[in-house]
């Protein structure tokens, strides 16, 4: 039998409203290292569902060529791991737009050794971009998405928090540390009372550069592995899309990975 689609195109113009008013519409969303990877997916799905986004990378030309292409966004040099440039950020931030709604502490570096091999110079560096990149973002920013009213932190840590990851040491202790200072910032945040919610992604493998630098130094099997598994940077900019969105507006402190279930094979 035939449907009866009349009461469908009744609903057309209702519908296309509805289309027309994007997910996070409005939202002043922060990305971190949103030149290449995983960022650019964040604040090109950010940017798409009517977000404006400040696109920040320590590199700056990568970072104004994706501004560029987005609608509303604002590209700024930022290196996460240094204070004063995050300072001088978010007074810009608020120059230009006047609030921050949501913060998305992605960028990160990783180094492909293992304990033997890092040296302490190395281990500092890596920590220093995921762990105190993150830190220095969340407690830059808090007054700033507190005083939104309700603000979203989205800290990008790995599935390499959870699991052994001989080959890559220093990374894997970085976003462990990534995970904790989360769970300790939400608790902060409650006897605060502050409007501020935290969430943490845990991706596995996806199509970046970084992806493509690690499977250079993986063993054959656990490449393949990964590979069988591996996603799109999309993939990761949905969920981030969600958690900087009202629709996750009662997620707070959720650990999400997203690896096509590879880490529960
Ligand atoms: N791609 C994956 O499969 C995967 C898996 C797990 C976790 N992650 C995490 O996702 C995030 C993004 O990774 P990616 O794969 O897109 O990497 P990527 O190397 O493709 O991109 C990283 C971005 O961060 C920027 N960056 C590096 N150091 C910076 C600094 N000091 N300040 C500001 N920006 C800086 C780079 O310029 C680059 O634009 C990282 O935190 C990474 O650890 C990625």
């Amino acid at each position: 039998m035939a449907a009866d689609l009349s009461r469908v195109k009744r609903w057309q113009p209702e519908r296309l409203v509805m289309a027309a008013k994007g997910r996070v519409e409005g939202k002043v969303v922060l990305v971190t290292g949103a030149g290449h990877g995983l960022g650019q997916a964040d604040a090109e799905a950010l940017a798409r569902e009517g977000a404006r986004v400040i696109v920040a990378d320590v590199d700056e030309q990568a970072a104004r060529r994706v501004a560029e292409a987005l609608p509303a966004a604002m590209a700024l040099h930022l290196d996460v791991t240094c204070e004063t440039q995050w300072q001088a950020s978010l007074a810009k931030i608020m120059q230009v737009h006047g609030r921050l709604d949501a913060l998305v502490n992605n960028a990160g570096i990783a180094r492909f050794e293992t304990v033997e091999q890092s040296s302490l110079e190395s281990f500092r560096r890596v920590t220093a971009v995921s762990a105190e990149g993150t830190f220095l973002g969340c407690k830059t920013c808090l007054p700033a998405l507190a005083a939104s009213g309700a603000g979203s932190i989205v800290n990008i840590a790995s599935v390499a928090a959870i699991r052994g990851n001989p080959a890559a040491f220093a990374y894997s202790a970085a976003k462990g540390a990534v995970l904790s200072m989360t769970r300790s910032l939400i608790v902060h945040c409650q006897q605060q009372g502050y409007p501020v919610r935290a969430n943490m992604v845990l991706p596995g493998s996806h199509d970046t550069e970084m992806v493509r630098q690690a499977y250079h130094f993986a063993a054959p099997e656990l490449r393949e592995a990964a590979r069988r598994h591996e996603g799109k940077p999309q993939h990761v900019a949905d969920l981030v899309l969600f958690l900087v969105s009202d629709e996750s507006i009662r997620l707070n402190g959720a650990e999400i990975v997203i690896d096509n279930g590879r880490t529960v094979a």
